[in-house]
């Protein structure tokens, strides 16, 4: 998604400096070129060779070099970028950029770009409460400026508090999210990913090997793409993707709760989630001890979420997945019918590269008019938003 984009990163003057290397690193590694400005009080933090030796390119510092001007000036560098990226950015470029004020060479850039701007504040806690800072920020949000506010934690300062650079991962989300097109914005995307956890005693319970990755990987091409996302989870192991609203859950029984819940507000549920189909019909209140003869567990049916959702569909788009180990699309079809769907995502599970825990998948996705698309391994990333392309078509069908 960043690979070729042009991205302009500033270095202002602060302690959080030299995470700058850090960033720097991830974008060249995703793919993008970095053009880093750096301001003469970041240069006291960080050295520009560091940064020019992670970037491949000049770094650029002077607003008035003759030599620079050519290939690195202001205007060159605000038509270039795709993006114009400062981190950190202190009180001071906050506060120079909100009045107008254009003195060194990043400062100018930001006056001359067309591009978006991203600004990750790190500063004392008291310099971010400050209400001058607190108006500087609010003000250029208003002008369309994006931020990614900064975290609270232990300050290079000595001080706890809001005001630590926004971890590295979290800037890079930020600009992705930023480049990526809006075809879903204005819209609530419902998407359920992970396992159940269906409790026997309090130390054991039924479950299977879903991590979650399907579904975290479409809730985040979803909120990339503009949605606006709920995320109903299983217990997984992942960090809930930046900028989703996260509902963790264990049983089938609160996974339904949770979804039908945010249905109604949802112009589209995709279950990438692996419900139990079954549950103990009873979960005992101490730990089961171990008997001499076997032990019969009686189980009893979980709701059939997808289902129920199919039933009170409306205008929204259905899509479930469908994990198989024989006769996938036979099976794939009945469900699409049954539970009323836009489009089953069906996987052979047994298949190397497919289905549970691996960051790959292989599918055939069947949608309402009996069309099957067979797509071959790719990442999870990658089929999410292809699942989500076709959204938008079988919204338009
Ligand atoms: O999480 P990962 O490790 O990345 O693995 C991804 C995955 C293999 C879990 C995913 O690709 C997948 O196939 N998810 C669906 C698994 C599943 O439960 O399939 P199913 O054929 O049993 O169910 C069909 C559909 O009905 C699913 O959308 C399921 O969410 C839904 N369902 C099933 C049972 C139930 N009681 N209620 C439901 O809503």
């Amino acid at each position: 998604m960043l690979k070729g984009k042009k991205i302009v990163l500033g270095v202002t003057g602060g302690i959080a400096a030299y995470k700058s290397a850090e960033l720097v690193r991830e974008l060249v590694r995703s793919g993008a070129e970095v053009f880093v400005v750096m301001t003469h009080g970041a240069q006291a933090f960080i050295t520009p060779l560091t940064l020019q030796t992670l970037s491949g390119y000049k770094v650029a510092t002077d607003l008035f070099s003759l030599i620079e001007e050519s290939e690195i000036g202001h205007i060159s560098l605000a038509e270039r970028a795709d993006i114009l990226v400062i981190a950190p950015a202190t009180a001071n470029v906050i506060g120079k950029i909100a009045g107008g004020v254009a003195d060194d060479l990043l400062t100018t850039v930001v006056m001359a770009t067309r591009a978006p701007v991203l600004l990750a504040p790190a500063m004392n806690v008291h310099m971010w409460e400050n209400p001058i800072c607190q108006e500087n920020i609010l003000k250029l949000r208003g002008r369309g400026y994006h931020f990614v506010d900064p975290e609270s934690g232990e300050l290079a300062c000595g001080y706890e508090g809001k005001g630590r650079l926004a971890e590295i991962p979290a800037i890079v989300e930020e600009i992705r999210a930023i480049l990526s097109p809006k075809d879903f914005s204005g819209e609530i995307l419902l998407v359920t990913a992970g396992p159940t956890e269906e409790p026997i005693d309090p130390v054991r319970y039924l479950s299977n090997r879903s991590s979650g990755k399907m579904g975290f990987a479409l809730a985040r091409a979803a909120r990339l793409r503009g949605a606006r996302v709920i995320l109903v989870s299983g217990p997984s192991a992942l960090k809930p993707p930046c900028g989703v609203k996260f509902i963790p859950v264990r049983t089938a029984v609160e996974m339904r709760e949770a979804v039908l819940e945010n249905l109604a507000q949802a112009s589209a549920l995709i279950m990438a989630a692996a419900v139990s189909d079954y549950r103990p019909q009873r979960s005992h209140a101490e730990k089961m001890k171990k008997s001499k003869t076997e032990l019969n567990l009686p189980l009893e049916l979980n709701p059939d979420i997808l289902f129920e959702a199919g039933q009170r569909k409306g205008k929204r788009v259905l899509i479930g997945f469908a994990a198989e180990t024989e006769d996938l699309l036979a099976n794939a079809r009945k469900k699409l019918t049954e539970k009323n769907l836009d489009l089953i995502v069906a996987n052979d599970v047994n298949r190397p590269g497919a289905g549970f825990a691996v960051d790959t998948n292989i599918v055939k996705m069947i949608d309402r008019f009996g069309k099957v698309e067979e797509l071959p391994l790719m990442s999870k990333e990658d089929l999410a938003h292809r699942v989500l392309d076709r959204v938008l078509s079988l919204r338009s069908a």
